[in-house]
């Protein structure tokens, strides 16, 4: 099920930390993380849906919008704090837009890279979920 989950959020005088454990605050164990930035204003990335892979966002910077599609309903997200994120199940078609000035974008899977995953063709998407 798409959710946004809170992150642990210890306050400090010092400066807030927040941490993720594979399993616990996310469900599934971490297989790969990439992040996403230096995204030129207007930019939308990752048209695309995972037969397999399940990830979760974070904004680590700045703030963008996650936008996914189940097959039936689109939903919007907007990330911009660093102590929580979006978990996306596999077979979401989705899209990230709207990136701020310096925005991070981080990205835990649950599987290595693997290019057959993709499903770019949202028609196929769609012949695929139903
Ligand atoms: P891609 O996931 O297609 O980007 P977008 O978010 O715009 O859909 O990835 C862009 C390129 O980077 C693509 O050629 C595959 C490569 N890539 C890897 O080699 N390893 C990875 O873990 C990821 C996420 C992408």
């Amino acid at each position: 099920m798409i959710q946004l989950i809170n992150l642990p959020k210890i306050i400090d005088e010092r400066g807030n930390l927040s941490f993720i454990e594979e399993e616990n605050h996310i469900p599934f164990r971490i297989k790969r993380t990439y992040w996403i930035y230096d995204v030129p204003g207007g930019e939308i990335r990752g048209s695309h849906a995972f037969r397999n892979s399940e990830e979760f966002v974070v904004a680590i910077s700045g703030s963008f919008d996650v936008v996914l599609h189940d097959g039936t309903n689109e939903s919007k997200y907007s990330l911009n704090r660093s102590y929580y994120g979006l978990y996306i199940p596999r077979m979401i078609f989705r899209r990230i837009e709207n990136f701020s000035t310096n925005s991070l974008a981080l990205v835990l899977s649950s599987t290595e890279f693997d290019a057959e995953d993709y499903i770019r063709d949202f028609d196929l998407f769609l012949s695929l979920v139903k």
